[in-house]
């Protein structure tokens, strides 16, 4: 009824504009006609009561100084005024209005007894003029008389009823599209709503038969189509998942397969401060930057895999100029497969709590590497802050659908509890990239109750190792009065249980990162050591944020030790440094910049020759494909963090050793370690030990090389980052029937206090 309302309403309406206007038109013309035929009367009434005194003026002209019989009718309203003409067609009268206007050989001629009416435009203003025969007695013609009159009024009439006639006219137009657009606007809407409905059913279950809607049937037909693919993919997805379960690798379909078989088509949202795309400006030209951090080097795949949700904050300074209306835009720009949402902050927020707390407070109170943490009252408060403003981000983004939401990192320990708050039925995880310290150590930290319960929120907590996961337990267990289950890892705590549990993160094989590399590695790596004038050099890279964490000015002392105490070396070994510029506001950061370019210009001074620097700094946020480059041509890997909860650069080295061969030498302070008892373990703060391992390296023979290099690579490829990915959708999934479980078991037990 409505749709047929919405068609109807406007035929009408169309039927109404027409016949108003054609009516007002008709009417228009009706009422001039009127008034001229007014006119006309008016006319002749003047003239026959002229026509006597006229006469007598015809038979006896008066002289100059007599009355002016003409003028005596300038008194009679809009008349202009009068014309008396003789036989002979000469003025005996004329009103002065006439003057200059008009003369006898001007008017029609009525000698042959008949009036004649006429208008006209002369000299800019409308006559009407009634010439009438003045006859006498016997009915012989003596002359004409004319009457004259100004039909500018007639005019003015007729311009105001079109004006008038117009107007409504628009007005009438107005509410006719207003009603229409209104009503067809209900019916689309309605129709929209029906076809979404059935979409939405359609994702979980076999489709059904789409609504009947003639309008958007195509559309219904198509999504249909669609619909019956995504459930047929859906479906071998999920045998492929079963079958591969026993021996195959994890890869970017077996994940896919996986978190279907988990989630079904439930989004997964990922917070995490770091955005993996960055639009930034370059003089004039946008262009997009893949932030160099391990989080984004890990979560990208999986996001592109299960087509997720990642809400970071927008930190490029082109990235507003890309996003809708709520701040999202699809990536990789190249290949869009999931959705980046951005979260804005204000200059303040981001000095006091990314710069501030995150990272001069939370960032040295984790790596314990002899920097004084810094705790300021005004960035915890920013930094809470922040938090609920990225909970309200989140939040806005869930249904009516139990949402699952991965948090990352310490820039969001007060995150988990926000969520909980607000829906107590989410699955919540939160992934800590960093090492988690002593109890000792992190009670310092005058937030740490806050920052505890805050991350208790969470139905589980993963770090990279178990003694992360053994320090974070401790530590909850000597600052909140809550129960370690030491046996099955929980907290438990009055708003639930959470999980902590160690999930080594990995990387991308770049075997699969087809985009990221350089289509021709031997002609990318050619042109490398040309523009950096490397030879045929031995090259050891280095790939790092620049951090005090990262143990560079230490690797350059034992840099200088190695060729104190191996002057063989001395012109065949580059030792390359790729060094992306991090938190660049923050004094120690600056600090630490100044001290690498020291140290590298001390080193170059004292060994380099004319023709060879020993150390190449290359300070720059280096893409991918030039990160690959590097490592893949570089005879020899140096990771020497002074604490790093894993180090992913490590095993991106591993990875790109295609033809296995090379030599990682790794600090024993890095997540790595644990697992790659294959490389050189170092202690950084140790010079003579690591100059020993930078010649063992060098000096190792390539089969051994080779027998070392293949283990580690078996180990990254086993345990790439899909396989890491998997474990933490299992663990949520798991929380999530765990958490069932216990609301069932004991009504309220999973609500969250405020
Ligand atoms: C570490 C942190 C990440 C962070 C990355 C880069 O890996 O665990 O959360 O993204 O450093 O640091 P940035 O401050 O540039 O994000």
């Amino acid at each position: 009824m409505k749709r047929f309302a919405s068609f109807i309403v406007p035929v009408l309406g169309l039927i109404a504009l027409v016949g108003f206007v054609l009516f007002s038109y008709l009417g228009i013309r009706r009422d001039e006609k009127a008034l001229l035929d007014d006119l006309n009367r008016r006319a002749r009434v003047i003239a026959q009561s002229l026509t006597s005194p006229a006469l007598k003026a015809l038979r006896k002209p008066p002289t100059p100084d007599e009355e002016d019989v003409a003028e005596r009718l300038s008194a009679h309203g809009r008349t202009l005024g009068i014309l008396l003409c003789g036989p002979d067609g000469n003025v005996v009268a004329r009103s002065a209005a006439l003057a200059d206007l008009l003369g006898c050989s001007d008017v029609a001629d009525a000698a042959a007894g008949e009036e004649i009416t006429e208008t006209e435009v002369r000299n800019g203003i409308s006559l009407h003029r009634l010439t009438v025969p003045l006859k006498n007695a016997s009915g012989e013609t003596e002359g004409t008389l004319t009457v004259v009159h100004d039909t500018a009024f007639i005019q003015a009439r007729v311009r105001d009823a079109a004006v008038w006639t117009a107007v409504m006219l628009a007005l009438f137009a107005l509410l006719m599209s207003a009603m229409t657009y209104a009503l067809s606007r209900r019916s689309f809407q309605k129709s929209v709503g029906d076809v979404l409905k059935w979409m939405k059913a359609s994702k979980e279950a076999p489709p059904q038969q789409p609504p009947r809607n003639p309008l958007l049937a195509p559309v219904a037909r198509e999504v249909q189509k669609m619909a019956v693919k995504l459930q047929s993919v859906r479906e071998t997805a999920r045998e492929l998942s079963q079958a591969s379960q026993v021996s195959e690798l994890w890869n970017s379909a077996r994940l896919k397969a996986h978190a279907f078989t988990h989630f079904g088509n439930r989004t997964l949202m990922v917070v995490s401060n770091r955005e993996p795309y960055m639009h930034v400006r370059d003089h004039s030209r946008r262009r997009v930057m893949v932030p160099a951090s391990g989080l984004v080097t890990a979560l990208d795949p999986i996001l592109r895999s299960t087509a997720g949700l990642w809400i970071a904050h927008g930190a490029g300074d082109a990235d507003r100029e890309v996003v809708d209306r709520d701040g999202k835009v699809l990536v990789p720009p190249e290949r869009p497969s999931y959705t980046l949402k951005r979260v804005w902050l204000t200059k303040e927020e981001e000095d006091r709590y990314y710069y501030g707390f995150s990272n001069e407070a939370l960032w040295p109170l984790c790596h314990l590497t002899h920097h004084r943490p810094i705790f300021d009252e005004a960035d915890w408060k920013t930094y809470e802050a922040v938090n609920e403003k990225f909970a309200g981000a989140v939040l806005a983004e869930c249904g009516s659908e139990r949402p699952f939401v991965l948090v990352q990192d310490y820039h969001f320990t007060r995150l988990p509890r926000l969520i909980r708050r607000e829906r107590p039925d989410a699955v919540i995880g939160l992934f800590w990239h960093i090492p988690w310290p002593t109890p000792e150590a992190f009670q310092i930290c005058p937030w740490k109750s806050e920052i505890l319960e805050g991350m208790l929120g969470a139905n589980f907590v993963g770090f990279h190792l178990p003694s992360y996961v053994h320090n974070f337990l401790n530590t909850v267990n000597a600052v909140l009065p809550v129960r370690v289950d030491w046996d099955r890892s929980a907290v438990l705590h009055p708003n639930g249980t959470t999980f902590v549990k160690p999930f080594p993160i990995s990387i991308q094989p770049w075997s699969e990162r087809g985009d990221a590399l350089p289509s021709d590695f031997d002609a990318k790596a050619k042109e490398i050591r040309h523009e950096w004038e490397l030879g045929d050099a031995i090259v050891v890279a280095s790939v790092d944020r620049l951090d005090y964490t990262k143990g560079i000015p230490e690797r350059l002392e034992a840099i200088s030790l190695f060729f104190e105490r191996n002057p063989q070396f001395a012109g065949k070994v580059v030792f390359v440094q790729l060094g992306a510029p991090s938190r660049v506001h923050i004094p120690k950061y600056r600090d630490l910049v100044t001290e690498i370019e020291r140290k590298t210009d001390e080193v170059n001074w004292k060994w380099g020759t004319e023709t060879w620097k020993p150390v190449l700094l290359l300070k720059a946020h280096h893409d991918p494909a030039t990160v690959y480059t590097f490592l893949r041509m570089a005879d020899a890997c140096i990771v020497s963090s002074l604490a790093d909860g894993m180090n992913l650069v490590a095993k991106e080295y591993v990875s790109s050793r295609e033809e296995g061969g090379g030599a990682l030498i790794l600090s024993e302070f890095a997540g790595a370690a644990r697992e790659f008892a294959d490389a050189l373990l170092i202690n950084p703060y140790d010079r003579s030990q690591f100059a020993e391992a930078i010649r063992t390296a060098l000096e190792m023979p390539p089969e051994e090389q080779r027998r070392r290099m293949q283990r580690l690579r078996a180990q990254v490829a086993e345990k790439n980052v899909y396989r890491w990915a998997a474990d933490l959708l299992t663990e949520m999934s798991r929380s999530a029937e765990l958490s069932d479980y216990q609301k069932n078991a004991e009504p309220g037990s999973t609500q969250a206090t405020s």
